[in-house]
């Protein structure tokens, strides 16, 4: 039986670690020949690599830190040298997020967010869509904090907002040319970005507890729904915005 992604190319940012990782193997699995970006860490990306080629597939480690555009437009033009010249699928995955609201931003974090998050997502979305084909698919990673107030990490939060906006804009505009663009919304998931924040036993108690299903989620849970929005099965979804954090916060008594 053909795999569902056979011959496509997805691009994956910030895939050298975390949920970015776990969607890059994810589409391998399916049969997509996989661009493995990363900003840092080269032996992340390189391990993805070698998971991906020992499992059967194809995938190739990108440099390329997507805070600026002229890093960017080199990536792509990096990623044609080495033979993959369409992008089918884009996972727009790469973000940070440092603390700061209200009280504590700084000029840095903002700028530090918005360069990565929304920036850099607007800019790779550009270059990439240039050179995807018709039926083409994108995916952002946003974050359930766009509905769940946590006000310690409103630059964060907002710049998932603006994500959010994007991704339907994107979507009306490249319509088409059948080219579907949703996000999808982790709850906490634990990956190395937040493994700081699972050492605190009692918060992450208390933040299980917060969910539906009872537990914490893992990559996969998250590469999976990912994965859906990139098969054909997944073509007549799009500007949506897909929540898969457990049911986080529903207000049900528990
Ligand atoms: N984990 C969660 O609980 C959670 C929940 C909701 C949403 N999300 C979202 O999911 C995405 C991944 O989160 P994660 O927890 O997997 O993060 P993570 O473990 O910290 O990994 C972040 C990845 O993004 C890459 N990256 C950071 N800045 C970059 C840049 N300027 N250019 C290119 N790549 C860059 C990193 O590359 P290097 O390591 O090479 O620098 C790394 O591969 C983010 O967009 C995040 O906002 C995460």
């Amino acid at each position: 039986m053909p795999k569902p992604l056979q011959n496509k190319t997805a691009l994956v940012t910030g895939a050298s670690k975390g949920l970015g990782k776990a969607i890059a193997m994810r589409l391998a699995r399916d049969g997509a020949a996989v661009v493995v970006n990363y900003a840092s860490d080269k032996a992340g990306a390189e391990d993805a690599v070698y998971q991906i080629v020992k499992g059967g597939g194809r995938a190739y480690a990108l440099q390329g830190d997507i805070s600026k555009v002229a890093n960017i437009r080199k990536m792509f033009v990096d990623m044609e040298k080495a033979g993959f010249k369409s992008v089918d699928i884009l996972i727009n995955n790469a973000g940070v997020y440092p603390a700061g609201g209200l009280e504590d931003a700084t000029e840095e974090i903002f700028d530090r967010i918005f360069d990565v998050n929304v920036k850099g997502l607007l800019f790779t979305t550009q270059e990439a869509v240039k050179r995807m084909p018709e039926g083409g698919r994108i995916v952002n990673i946003s974050t359930d904090l766009v509905r769940v107030s946590v006000p310690a990490i409103s630059v964060y939060s907002s710049s998932k907002g603006a994500v959010n906006v994007m991704t339907q804009d994107f979507a009306a505009a490249l319509g088409s040319r059948r080219i579907t663009v949703n996000a999808v919304s982790p709850g906490l998931t634990m990956t190395e970005g937040t493994s700081g924040m699972m050492t605190d036993s009692e918060w992450v108690v208390g933040y299980v507890k917060d969910t539906a299903l009872g537990r914490m989620a893992e990559p996969r849970d998250i590469a999976d729904v990912v994965a859906f929005l990139c098969t054909d099965d997944a073509r007549w979804v799009t500007a949506q915005i897909i929540e898969a954090s457990g049911g986080y916060r529903l207000g049900a008594e528990k």
